[in-house]
């Protein structure tokens, strides 16, 4: 597969290009800085662009099989947050117009909680589950996944173990953590996998061993519901007839294929 990685110079995206390669896949890292074109792996094909001017992202697409997103807008508030988490997404689908790829995408565990000072101060989830929202609405086949909090694991924490209904809202590590290598490895695995297709599911790691094999895990998990715009299980706590017209419109019409 040919796989663009959006946001591919942070720090999870590093590994998933890593991860892209080992596997024998091609990566095609979207890159805004190029003073981060050294921190990818030589050779690695680069497209210069910049997700929040879709100008800069003409012929983006071209080729690819896949995309995966590890877009984040950290410490640009909600500003950021609208224009990077959500309008990155939106603008990256927008380019495949009628192309159908499968779409891996990475968001946050506690995305559906809105109460926190931190989300009510920097919209950061509100943005990211629209941007989910996007992707289930896009028709393309897909897979969202929530990690915890980033290398935050003990030495013997390396089980996985995906959940369903995002209900952990500490908003701290104590909602889960997990490694950065093992949330590309999830992301990667799920392009290819039928098990994973359009699922949304939270990713940590507790004691115990790294499972070999993936499918059990994405096996067990239940298929979002078609008809509705969040994870299966998710709490309805933002509903479609609260939210402005204008994300209204870009998920009713603009992305459908
Ligand atoms: N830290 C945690 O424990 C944790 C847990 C769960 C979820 N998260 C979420 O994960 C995200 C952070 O992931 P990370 O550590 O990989 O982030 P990161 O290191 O900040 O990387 C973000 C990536 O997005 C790219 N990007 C940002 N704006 C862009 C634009 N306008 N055009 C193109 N690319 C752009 C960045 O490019 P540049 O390299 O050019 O900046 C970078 O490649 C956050 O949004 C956070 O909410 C974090």
């Amino acid at each position: 597969m040919k796989i663009l990685v959006v946001g591919a110079t942070g720090s999870i995206g590093l590994h998933v290009v890593k991860r892209v390669i080992e596997i024998g896949h091609q990566p095609r890292a979207l890159v805004r800085n190029r003073q981060k074109v050294k921190l990818l792996p030589r050779d690695t094909e680069v497209f210069y662009g910049d997700v929040s001017m879709p100008e800069t992202l003409t012929d983006v697409v071209k080729g690819i099989d896949a995309v995966i997103f590890t877009l984040g807008s950290d410490g640009q508030g909600r500003i950021g947050a609208r224009a990077i988490d959500y309008g990155g997404v939106r603008n990256i689908l927008k380019m495949l117009e009628d192309k159908r790829v499968r779409l891996a995408l990475m968001t946050t565990i506690g995305v559906t909680e809105r109460l926190s000072d931190w989300n009510q101060r920097t919209q950061v989830h509100d943005w990211k589950r629209r941007a989910e929202r996007l992707v289930r609405a896009s028709g393309h086949p897909y897979t969202i996944v929530r990690p915890g909090w980033f290398d935050y694991n003990n030495a013997d924490e390396h089980q996985l173990i995906m959940l369903q209904g995002d209900r952990r809202h500490a908003g701290t590590p104590k909602d889960g953590v997990i490694s950065r290598e093992q949330i590309a490895r999830v992301l990667v695995s799920s392009l290819t996998s039928e098990a994973a297709k359009n699922k949304t599911f939270e990713l940590v790691a507790e004691r115990g061993k790294e499972q070999a094999d993936l499918t059990p895990l994405f096996d067990a998990l239940k298929v979002d519901e078609p008809q509705k715009i969040d994870g299966i299980q998710d709490l309805n706590n933002m509903p479609l007839s609260d939210e402005p017209d204008c994300i209204v419109r870009e998920l009713n019409g603009l992305l459908l294929p």
